[in-house]
């Protein structure tokens, strides 16, 4: 079986991570950095919710890697149903105990927060090496005072920075936004060891999905803008094809 263990990369030795998006890893020198924190922005029904599953679910049924998804937006119910459309069979990994889904409602946010040392724990008992968050914009917004909001935005991510897994968190708000509306403003992307940007462009009377790798630190990755379709198999990218026409 495949394991990211022994994906190094031929130039810099460093431990790689497959993505779980089809088409991806040959644009990012064959995956996230072992242990990195990696931002996956766009804006709303451009694929968050799908990427951040894909990471989770080919994470544990293909690489071996034991992965946990964290979502305050969707049950497990619905993401079981909704990913089963792809085929992704969320329940089969989950009674393996290869992949765990901790679901909460926008509302219980607090309720993730009670949860959150218990879930470090679990995480480091398991051996958990892949985590995926979604969202960090939902996050955010369970705080009406924007200090606060601030502070455990960069608690949260300094949390996750410090678990041994590389980690994905998803955020809807687009790049040249600041993520934190802050009196102050500040934006948290250079927080991240990488930020991928979906973006969904009207071409005529259609809509297109493209992908692109804004930065990922340690990493020779594609500068090019991708053109990304969402197929019955799940998300695909086309590195080599033309986004703009
Ligand atoms: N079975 C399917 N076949 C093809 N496309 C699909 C299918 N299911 C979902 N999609 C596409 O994926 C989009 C939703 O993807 P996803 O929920 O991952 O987006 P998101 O960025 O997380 O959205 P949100 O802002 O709601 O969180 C849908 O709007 C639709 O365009
Ligand atoms: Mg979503």
């Amino acid at each position: 079986m495949e394991n990211t263990l022994k994906k190094k990369s031929s130039f810099t030795g460093i431990s790689r991570v497959p993505s779980g998006v089809f088409g991806l890893d040959d644009m990012i020198e064959g995956g996230f950095e072992k242990n990195s924190l990696n931002f996956i922005c766009g804006e709303t029904g451009s694929g968050k919710t799908l990427f951040a599953m894909q990471f989770a679910f080919f994470g544990a049924q293909k690489y071996n890697d034991n992965s946990i998804l964290i979502s305050l937006e969707e049950t497990k119910e619905e993401l079981r149903r909704r990913m089963g459309r792809f085929g992704f069979d969320l329940a089969a990994l989950e009674a393996s105990g290869k992949l765990l889904i901790y679901s909460y409602s926008p509302k219980e946010v607090n309720k993730f927060i009670e949860d959150l040392p218990q879930i470090e724990a679990t995480i480091k008992k398991n051996k958990i090496s892949r985590a995926a968050f979604d969202s960090l914009t939902t996050y955010a917004l369970f705080f009406e005072n924007p200090g606060r909001r601030n502070i455990e935005m960069l608690s949260l991510i300094d949390k996750f920075r410090k678990m041994e897994c590389t980690v994905l968190m998803t955020s809807e708000l687009k790049l040249t936004s600041k993520i934190v509306e802050a009196e102050e403003g500040i934006t948290i992307e250079h927080l991240a060891d990488s930020v991928i940007s979906i973006y969904s462009i009207r071409k005529g009377d259609i809509r297109d999905l493209g992908l692109e790798v804004i930065k990922m630190r340690g990493t020779n990755h594609s500068r090019k803008i991708a053109p990304m379709r969402i197929v019955p198999t799940g998300m695909i990218v086309y590195p080599d094809m033309p986004f703009i026409k």
